[in-house]
């Protein structure tokens, strides 16, 4: 991940370079009673993933402050390839808020990928006494990373409302 420096001496990261992408394959023991993959599944894979994408942007741990907007749109099912892609959005002084969203298709391919869910986690970056610490600022680089951005900053403005 290259850095930049922005004018407040604050290291800057191009949104692009924050891209990630990971998949797994769903087996029997994801299912639940319906035969359709737990909703827990997908979001601990969710979590994870933003997890590793907050790690890599701030350099160092990060936590997991909230989720929301979590939005169950189909199901997956045994057999399918799951593929969870996310990106930080923005960051502030020390949070950060990641979207993700997740396709499922067929393990050989005979479907074309189906929209499963997506959300936005607000990831900490923490020191090792658990404390907040710095994060980079974020850089949007097409006009979808900058509504990405300013959609971010709304919700930001809900949550510390709800916070309040
Ligand atoms: C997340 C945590 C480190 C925040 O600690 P805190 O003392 O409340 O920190 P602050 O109030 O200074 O908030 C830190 C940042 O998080 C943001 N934040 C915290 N809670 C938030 C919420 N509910 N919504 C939006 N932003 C939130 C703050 O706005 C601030 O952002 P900024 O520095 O970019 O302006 C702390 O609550 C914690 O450790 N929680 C447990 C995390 C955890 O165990 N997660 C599950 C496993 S990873």
């Amino acid at each position: 991940m290259s850095r930049s420096t922005s004018i407040s001496g604050q290291p800057c990261i191009a949104t692009s370079q924050t891209r990630l992408t990971i998949s797994q394959v769903m087996g029997p023991a994801d299912v639940n009673l319906m035969g359709t993959v737990h909703g827990g599944v997908i979001l601990r894979l969710i979590d994870t993933l933003a997890g590793v994408v907050s790690a890599r942007f701030s350099h160092g741990s990060a936590v997991t402050a909230f989720v929301d907007e979590v939005a169950f749109v189909a199901a997956a099912h045994v057999g399918d390839v799951v593929h969870a892609s996310a990106q930080v959005n923005w960051a502030g002084s020390t949070s950060m808020e990641v979207g993700v969203r997740v396709l499922a298709d067929r393990w050989d391919e005979t479907v074309a990928p189906v929209h499963v869910v997506g959300a936005y986690l607000v990831m900490v970056a923490v020191d090792d006494l658990g404390r907040p610490r710095p994060v980079p600022r974020v850089q949007p680089g097409t006009p979808d990373d900058a509504r990405r951005f300013d959609a971010a900053v709304r919700r930001r403005e809900r949550r510390l409302a709800r916070r309040r």
